[in-house]
């Protein structure tokens, strides 16, 4: 299963096609509408959330509810193209007194990208570089999420961390895996503690007020797993280099821990890995969870633990120094209509790339053009693991 997306922020629409989807896959529109709307929601979002409400149409590969094992093609309207047709129209003149961008953001694709396009118009850069982007890749990691709730595998995430507010968390990895995903969305911060939910909030407040702007942490958990999904084989078979990457393909995401993360790094060996151990319900398991799940670049059948560090925010509303492109004059850097805070957004966005890479995962294990044939070979598999544990 893949994906590419297209579109500009401020164009017509947004396009994301997937390939490699087996034929026979329930699709729900509203369950990919809810994606949407969640990446959308979080306490500390700017005004676009406001005029924006995405919802995904598909145009290919889906028929009554079904996919088809056919390229699927889902498009997302922006709905203030209006106000832009003639800034980003694709044929003709650029219009009179059009104000290109020649301040860019310290922290964002414009100047280097400005640079690297031969351009004087940072637009060209930041309409693509854009975080609206990942509005196409939530509806695209929809047919993912889809694929493995089929399959008994749920990913969700939750918020630890916003500036320097963070919920407490005794044992993270014995919690992560236990939360109701319904607590997390009651959530204006996507955080499943209400005291840490208001502290996030007011230092989003805080932050508003000062022209500032904040990162933070998150988690993504992953839980119904199989084990032995991945590989130990070759550099690209590791589950844990094509989900790190995966995450750190986000826009602004810059650190990705599994299980005790860099913790484990400070602790003796014996403190770290998991004993084995051989349960008459569930076969062979693990007594503790600080390798969030994965051995050797595998599913090891425990849940997946995943802890994310998104920097701050570029876009200030009290702007660093840049340098303007056209004067070469030192200038304040330009204010582009922006969030102060994304993270509950990012996390949302970090649920379909992980659940996109697992999709994968078992596609490659278990085939991959239909859903039936996908299911009994499962069954099969379990059966086996069941015999070896007996
Ligand atoms: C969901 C989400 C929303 C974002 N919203 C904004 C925003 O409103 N304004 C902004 O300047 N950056 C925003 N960003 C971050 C930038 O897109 C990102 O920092 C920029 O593209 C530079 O990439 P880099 O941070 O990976 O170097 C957002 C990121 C995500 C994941």
């Amino acid at each position: 299963m893949d994906y590419i997306t297209a579109g500009e922020s401020h164009g017509p629409q947004l396009t994301a096609i997937v390939t490699g989807v087996p034929a026979g896959l329930s699709i729900s529109e509203e369950q990919i509408n809810s994606d949407l709307a969640r990446r959308q929601s979080g306490y500390g979002r700017g005004g676009r959330m406001q005029i924006e409400s995405d919802k995904v149409r598909v145009t290919s590969g889906i028929r009554f509810g079904r996919t088809l094992g056919t390229p699927i093609a889902l498009t997302i309207e922006n709905r203030d193209w209006e106000n832009w047709s003639e800034t980003m129209s694709a044929f003709g003149k650029a219009p009179k007194g059009l104000e290109r961008e020649v301040t860019p953001r310290p922290g964002h694709a414009d100047l280097v990208g400005a640079m690297r396009s031969n351009t004087d118009d940072c637009r060209n850069i930041l309409e693509r570089a854009s975080a609206r982007e990942t509005a196409a890749r939530v509806a695209a990691s929809g047919i993912a999420r889809e694929f493995l709730a089929e399959l008994g595998v749920e990913v969700y995430s939750y918020v630890v961390s916003v500036g320097g507010a963070a919920m407490e968390e005794e044992n993270f990895l014995e919690s992560a895996p236990l939360y109701a995903p319904l607590d997390i969305e009651l959530s204006d911060m996507r955080c499943p503690c209400p005291k840490a939910t208001e502290a996030m909030k007011a230092e989003i407040d805080q932050a508003k007020l000062d022209g500032e702007s904040l990162g933070g942490t998150f988690r993504v958990v992953a839980r119904g797993l199989i084990p032995g999904i991945g590989g130990y084989a070759t550099a690209g078979d590791r589950l844990t280099g094509r989900i790190g990457g995966a995450l750190l393909s986000i826009p602004a995401i810059k650190g990705v821990e599994f299980g005790l993360g860099f913790e484990a790094a400070r602790r003796p060996g014996s403190q770290v890995h998991d004993p084995i151990t051989l349960d008459p319900k569930k076969g062979f398991s693990r007594a503790s969870n600080n390798c969030g799940g994965l051995e050797g670049g595998m599913t090891n059948g425990m849940p997946i633990v995943i802890t994310v560090a998104m920097k701050p925010i570029p876009t200030l509303m009290q702007p660093l120094a840049t340098v303007n492109m056209d004067t070469l004059e030192v200038e304040q850097a330009s204010k582009e209509r922006s969030d102060v805070c994304a993270v509950p957004a990012a996390a949302v966005v970090a649920e379909g790339e992980v659940a996109f890479v697992l999709a994968n995962a078992y596609l490659e294990a278990f085939g991959c053009t239909n859903m039936a044939d996908i299911k009994a070979t499962i069954k099969e598999y379990r059966q086996r693991l069941r015999t070896m544990s007996r």
